[in-house]
């Protein structure tokens, strides 16, 4: 079955290079617009798009569907390369905590944060807990969200963990996008074992658990002040990565933890947060092929400065935008207040800001031949906005959300309109 959108006012992301490669330094501030657009999909893959003046017509309207964009802009659906979905109740009772004066380590020390979730999680079934993450993944998916990273790592016991991999999976089989697992199994030590013990749980029994069980793409680490050190992270990676499990770790964040150092060593895929990076993280990183990802929601919501992102951008890197959505640290995966967030607090361009959450986002997350801009061939997971301006009002209306439609596979998974 063919598809036909039409009405288009800009074509926003689209790419006619045989080869897609993520979008570094100043290329991050350039991005392709076709005004005035069409784009034909063929079941769930874009086969042809351009200006109303390269309109040919289709073949047999018979067996097209038509799609109206009513003058609105179309982009790649927002590609969320870090986020931890999967979760039992919230922790509203420490942003309290946080407003009155403790930080976010002192409640961790405290039982509180991630144990705390891991509590909870211990407490809840797998049905359950299923359904409420298939809950909000589909909140996310009507804001734009067309491939996605979860993460486990509030379980912290071998049943736990898998648990939450297992639902991972449920995902995967009942979603209709791109979604990929990583194991977070060191995400905080439980309290009743030693760091020493958790650690070697982690590597003996954990990991090749997870990969006889084929339950994860990535292997996590949170490499931390107050969590793991970069020799554990080290010693855990190396075990990941003998089993298959390609590291994605949590690096920088409250600290100068030197994550960014054993990310880089064992060619991580991408290094996350980063709020701590200085001029020595960043020529490491422009010597690698690890991705910088940077997760602004995290630093707003526990007022941490931000990375260094413009000077990250400046140097030459390429860096890729996502939402970090979890219950302690960003309680939002909506993409749209993301990206505005990174604007106005990282001093990064609108465009910067789509290249990150779009293509530098496939790329983090190994999608980019399926996603990440509108190609000849790619995945037709689209966003449709209403009728605005120029994409720099995206940032600019501050999380308004102005998605009208959701395409997924070529159909329309969301209309503003009718609501579904
Ligand atoms: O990415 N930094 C580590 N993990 C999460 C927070 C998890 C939590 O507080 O529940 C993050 O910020
Ligand atoms: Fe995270």
């Amino acid at each position: 079955m063919k598809t036909l959108i039409k009405n288009i006012q800009q074509i926003v992301g689209v790419s006619e290079e045989s080869k897609c490669t993520m979008k570094k330094g100043n290329e991050m501030n350039e991005i392709s617009i076709i005004n005035d657009g069409w784009i034909l999909i063929e079941d769930d893959v874009i086969v042809d798009f351009g200006n109303m003046e390269t309109w040919k017509g289709v073949d047999d309207w018979n067996k097209t569907n038509i799609i109206d964009a009513n003058n609105g802009t179309i982009l790649p659906a927002w590609c969320d390369s870090h986020t931890h979905i999967v979760y039992a109740g919230t922790r509203e009772l420490e942003f309290l905590d946080r407003i009155n004066g403790l930080s976010y380590e002192e409640i961790a020390k405290n039982g509180g944060g991630i144990l705390n979730s891991a509590k909870l999680l211990s407490q809840t079934d797998q049905n359950v807990l299923y359904h409420q993450a298939a809950k909000r993944l589909d909140k996310l998916i009507k804001l734009g969200t067309g491939a996605i990273e979860i993460k486990s790592g509030y379980g912290l016991d071998t049943k736990n963990e898998i648990k939450m991999l297992k639902v991972i999976q449920e995902l995967k089989h009942n979603f209709p996008i791109p979604i990929k697992a990583t194991f977070l199994g060191a995400h905080a030590v439980p309290k009743d074992i030693t760091q020493e013990k958790y650690v070697s749980t982690i590597i003996n029994e954990m990991i090749p658990e997870v990969a006889k069980q084929n339950l994860a793409d990535y292997i996590d680490v949170f490499c931390d002040k107050g969590f793991f050190t970069d020799y554990e992270t080290e010693k855990i990676l190396e075990c990941g990565i003998k089993h298959g499990l390609k590291p994605k770790i949590h690096a920088n964040e409250l600290d100068f933890s030197g994550g960014i150092q054993v990310g880089v060593k064992m060619n991580a895929l991408s290094v996350d947060h980063l709020e701590f990076t200085g001029e020595k993280e960043i020529a490491l990183l422009n010597n690698s092929n690890t991705i910088p990802t940077l997760l602004p929601g995290t630093a707003h919501f526990l007022d941490l400065k931000y990375p260094p992102a413009r000077l990250m951008i400046d140097s030459g890197l390429g860096v890729a935008i996502a939402t970090d959505y979890n219950p302690g640290s960003c309680p939002s995966g909506d993409m749209g207040k993301i990206i505005s967030l990174a604007c106005v607090k990282m001093k990064i361009t609108p465009t910067e800001a789509i290249n990150g959450a779009t293509i530098n986002g496939a790329f983090a997350m190994e999608v980019n031949k399926l996603l990440g801009n509108i190609k000849k061939g790619k995945k037709a997971n689209l966003i449709i906005t209403e009728e605005i301006p120029s994409i720099n009002y995206i940032p600019y209306s501050m999380g308004e959300n102005n998605i009208a439609k959701v395409i997924i596979n070529g159909k329309i998974y969301h209309d503003s309109e009718t609501n579904y």
